[in-house]
């Protein structure tokens, strides 16, 4: 007997957890910084509404239905076997992404460390992109910490979903709930904050005209979201009949976008108080923000509440993906899930070497005049997310017969269900594999 969901609020903070991740905070603020600020959000939302959501809602309702694993869910929803293989290519895209969103994860918990400690704090002004570079660059180093909270994540999937997951998240999500909205608000107060929240809110009309806008946007929303990956398939999996699933979705993305928003509300007014370049990149979080922290009264106790909050939201969502792993090995193998997740925290490990040393033993290496982990960033948010997505349209939207689509989704026959379905048939696939062609160069 599969395990379910102690309660129901227990089910939406976990989902909410896998969403809110880096996503939110390290990528959304760059991404958001790079593509002009309000523009981009207002992008993102529109895309999170038409076809985030609607997928959200597809997986779950694909996940309840098979009450079980990710692969046994498509296989009971597509009726037919061959969708099974569908469930493992997630799998496998789920482990692609934990073993270099781990590495990522890694160095939030350093940086939570030498912040802690005051080790960051040493190396002032111009140098922090030092601090970062000599970080990453050792040949060790960056290894260690994504070991440490990949063995914190195998810790708490190992102990199931209601003592393990849900526990967890109903600690930890409100908590980060309050130190987000408490960072705003001390970034709001700074002199001259009012720039960074114009950037954000105030939209440049003729950015627009940039395709580019477009893709980050739909990539952006997929991430953040943790669409495509089987995730919600596999939380839906624990879900009782008793849950409405569109209420349920439609908290989750809300609550996805407001911390995104508030997260920015922290960061962008800080930058600007500051002067600093809101297009900083990847970099954003980790050297131009400590930087700023350091001129701010304050600011050296804020640093480890930053990335305190950095590394519990990642931690929270490498337990999804790594869930959707061990559900698959314990069910459909008949093996004892706190082994499991030891075997599986290895793999993502091994899997995980040529990120943690991409800018370091590795740093020679490059594809397409890339480290390999920026490679994988833009390999899994461009294409296997969005093409995860297309595969869940179209299992729910064109092979599921309608009214059983609908019934399973907790929709009626009515204007609701109908938008529903038109997003999930045409609006998501066409934007989708639009948007996947581009970033394959072939329109
Ligand atoms: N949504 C997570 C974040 O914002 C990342 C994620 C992607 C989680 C895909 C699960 C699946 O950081």
């Amino acid at each position: 007997m599969v395990e379910q969901w102690k309660s129901r609020s227990g089910f939406i903070l976990a989902t909410i957890g896998a969403a809110v991740g880096l996503g939110n905070i390290w990528r959304f603020a760059y991404v958001a910084g790079e593509n002009g600020g309000g523009v981009f959000l207002i992008t993102y939302l529109i895309f999170v509404i038409l076809i985030g959501l609607p997928l959200v809602i597809a997986e779950l309702s694909i996940g309840r239905r098979g009450a079980s694993d990710t692969v046994t869910a498509f296989e009971v929803a597509g009726d037919g076997t061959h969708w099974r293989v569908v469930g493992w290519i997630m799998v496998g895209g789920a482990l692609l992404i934990l073993s270099y969103y781990s590495v990522i994860a890694g160095w939030a918990v350093r940086y939570f460390v030498g912040a802690l400690s005051g080790d960051l704090w040493q190396d002032a002004g111009e140098k922090y992109g030092a601090y970062f570079e000599g970080f990453i660059a050792n040949d060790f180093e960056p290894l260690l910490w994504q070991a440490l909270i990949l063995i914190v994540s195998g810790v708490i999937v190992a102990g199931g979903i209601q003592k393990g997951i849900e526990r967890i998240n109903l600690v930890l999500m409100p908590l980060l709930g309050l130190i987000v909205l408490g960072l705003a608000v001390f970034s709001l107060t700074l002199p001259g904050s009012g720039a960074g929240v114009r950037f954000l809110l105030a939209p440049d009309w003729s950015a627009f005209g940039r395709p580019s806008l477009y893709l980050a946007a739909l990539g952006q929303a997929f991430f953040s979201l943790g669409l495509g990956m089987a995730v919600f398939v596999t939380y839906g999996g624990y879900l009782s009949a008793s849950t409405r699933i569109p209420g349920a979705a439609a908290t989750v993305a809300a609550g996805d976008t407001l911390f995104a928003i508030v997260a920015g509300l922290a960061i962008f007014p800080a930058v600007f108080a500051l002067g600093g370049d809101p297009a900083a990149g990847p970099r954003l979080a980790f050297v131009v923000f400590p930087q700023i922290l350091l001129q701010l009264p304050g600011g050296t106790i804020i640093g480890p509440v930053f990335f305190f909050l950095l590394s519990a939201a990642a931690l929270t969502s490498m337990i999804s993906l790594l869930e959707v792993a061990v559900a698959c090995a314990t069910h459909r193998m008949g093996l004892a899930r706190n082994q499991v997740a030891w075997v599986i925290v290895g793999i993502v490990l091994v899997l995980g070497v040529p990120s943690a040393l991409s800018y370091g033993v590795l740093a020679e290496v490059k594809l397409l005049g890339q480290p390999i982990l920026d490679n994988i960033d833009q390999a899994v948010s461009n294409f296997v997310l969005p093409l995860g997505g297309l595969l869940v349209a179209v299992l729910v939207g064109w092979r599921i017969e309608r009214s059983r689509a609908l019934a399973d989704a907790d929709f009626r026959d009515t204007w609701l269900g109908s938008t529903w379905l038109w997003s999930i048939r045409v609006l998501a696939p066409i934007t989708i594999a639009v948007i996947l062609l581009r970033s394959l160069g072939v329109m």
